[in-house]
């Protein structure tokens, strides 16, 4: 094989946003996406278009803006996917690429499309064919690609590379396979179609995580032929998730050993920082102990580990924390910092603002700056996060007092200020209080008296932004305003009970701005 460039298709934007609770309007969007490109991910797929309004204008906004990857929408083969995913990845020219996909397993031609073999090849070239009018670079993904017969799969793939498709890509849809049975199956690919051995068109695979198997299984494949794998940071997806592209990068690159001569295009120094931004994006908090990632994938804590440690690194450590983009922090700013020290400090953590924006934020690491001694980059990220995640604020937080302790009944008077639809309007303020089983609860109940929304927290995540007892306190919430949506929320701040009030009220907001209505799925 002469062609060992493994190219890193991520689809955190799309198959990573169909995680219930995970949806991002589209400044987030753009956000992770300016990150993925800073990362130099090969392609980026930026989402569905068919599916909604909201999912379309992020494709098209993306694929004008972002520059570096290929840009690519998903669509089913039908007419009206395929027309719209060639019309939102347009302004990416000759970086755009449609990926269009149709199931071919026995399970799914019988009792999902109720097609037969022929008839699913003739609706497969078809919309390949029709991807053609619009991109020269198109992708066929058969869907449940691991279980469907080996000798089917081979004369698919024969037949939609006929039909122009430079990229097959072959999902693990349901998390099935195990590494050497999906080994198998991609050489054997690779071996019955001539246009994979010449080159003109290369295997992709797409493996879910339902058995913990998805990074082993991508792996397995790139030795066995795969060219490109299809990845989300952080590993969000559907049910267990999808290969993590941390994960996978780091083990080419640190086993290289193994994967001799394979290369990837990734900048690893840029791991961490995007999976911090796609976890406050997408409301997803990273289990500690997950690898590359977690808080704890470079913690050491007992005497023998750290005592090897300290004598060579690599007795305990096989990644450098480095090389992923831990450590090295910068010296924190502090209260007397000014605004150019704030402005360079927002540029050198990558973050594109308006000068108005510095100046929110300017103002806000003041208030900060006054609280807590130091302000670290992660503060300074979080307060940008936080101004990136934020909706037209219907209702803002004015005031909160609580009471609470061993005797008391926990009590919460919250006063909200809420702003007209019209900018002339006067704001109207409201206060009113409310009990509950903790202070978190009473507030969140006085929101909702006041807001008349009735919330269901699903989730609620707390955590310390940077070091110190005076740290910057994350909250992160999950809440259902009834019809089964799992709407985010985040708020931070030295005080955690206006941390969760702030939290809550932006996953109010968001419930009643009209973007994110707009935005959900059509079906
Ligand atoms: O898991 C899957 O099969 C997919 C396809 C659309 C590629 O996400
Ligand atoms: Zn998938």
């Amino acid at each position: 094989m002469k062609n060992n460039r493994i190219l890193i298709f991520d689809t955190t934007l799309r198959d990573g946003e169909q995680c219930p609770g995970a949806s991002m309007n589209l400044r987030e969007k753009l956000e992770v996406a300016r990150q993925l490109a800073r990362l130099k991910v090969d392609v980026i797929e930026a989402g569905f278009p068919v599916i909604s309004d909201g999912d379309f204008t992020a494709v098209q906004k993306i694929a004008k803006e972002i520059k570096g990857p290929i840009i690519t929408g998903l669509a089913r083969c039908v007419n009206k996917d395929i027309d719209a995913a060639g019309e939102a990845v347009k302004p990416a020219g000759k970086r755009g690429r449609i990926h269009v996909f149709l199931a071919t397993s026995k399970i799914h031609r019988d009792f999902k499309l109720g097609k037969a073999e022929d008839e699913i090849i003739r609706l497969a070239v078809k919309g390949v064919q029709r991807a053609k009018q619009f991109v020269d670079d198109v992708e066929f993904s058969p869907e449940d690609g691991s279980r469907t017969e080996p000798d089917f799969l081979v004369k698919v793939c024969r037949e939609v590379v006929a039909a122009g498709a430079t990229t097959v890509n072959i999902p693990d849809t349901v998390g099935w396979a195990v590494p050497d049975e999906f080994g198998e199956l991609i050489r054997h690919l690779y071996n019955e179609v001539p246009e994979f051995k010449s080159g003109k068109a290369i295997i992709s695979v797409h493996c879910h995580n339902d058995l913990g198997l998805a990074v082993a299984n991508s792996l397995a494949a790139v030795r066995a032929g795969a060219r490109q794998v299809e990845c989300t940071v952080n590993g969000i997806g559907e049910r267990a998730g999808n290969a993590s592209l941390e994960e996978l990068v780091m083990a080419l690159k640190t086993r290289a050993d193994v994967y001799k001569g394979f290369k990837c295009a990734v900048n690893t120094k840029e791991i961490v920082k995007t999976s911090r931004l796609v976890s406050r994006m997408s409301g997803l908090v990273v289990q500690r102990s997950k690898a590359i990632v977690g808080e704890n994938a470079f913690a050491h804590s007992s005497g023998i580990h750290q005592d090897g440690i300290l004598k060579k690194r690599e007795t305990y450590e096989i990644v450098d924390p480095e090389m992923v983009g831990w450590g090295k922090t910068e010296l924190p700013l502090t209260k007397h910092s000014g605004r150019a020290a704030v402005n360079a400090r927002l540029k050198h953590l990558g973050f594109k603002m308006t000068d108005q924006e510095v100046l929110t934020i300017f103002a806000r690491f003041k208030e900060i700056g006054d609280k807590k001694k130091f302000v670290y980059d992660d503060d300074l990220a979080t307060l940008v996060e936080g101004h990136i995640t934020e909706v037209p604020e219907t209702w803002s937080l004015d005031y909160v007092c609580v009471t609470t302790g061993t005797q008391a009944i926990p009590t919460a008077t919250v006063r909200l200020i809420k702003t007209g639809k019209k900018k002339s309007a006067k704001p109207e303020i409201l206060e009113d209080a409310g009990i509950g089983d903790g202070p978190v609860d009473a507030a969140l109940k006085a929101v909702d008296r006041l807001t008349k929304t009735h919330g269901t927290l699903k989730d609620y995540n707390i955590r310390a932004v940077s070091q110190g007892k005076d740290a910057l306190g994350e909250v992160m919430v999950k809440v259902d305003f009834g019809d089964g949506e799992l709407l985010t929320g985040r708020g931070a701040g030295t005080d955690v009970i206006v941390a969760s009030a702030k939290a809550y009220l932006n996953a109010v907001n968001r419930y009643m701005s009209s973007e994110s209505r707009k935005a959900r799925k059509k079906d």
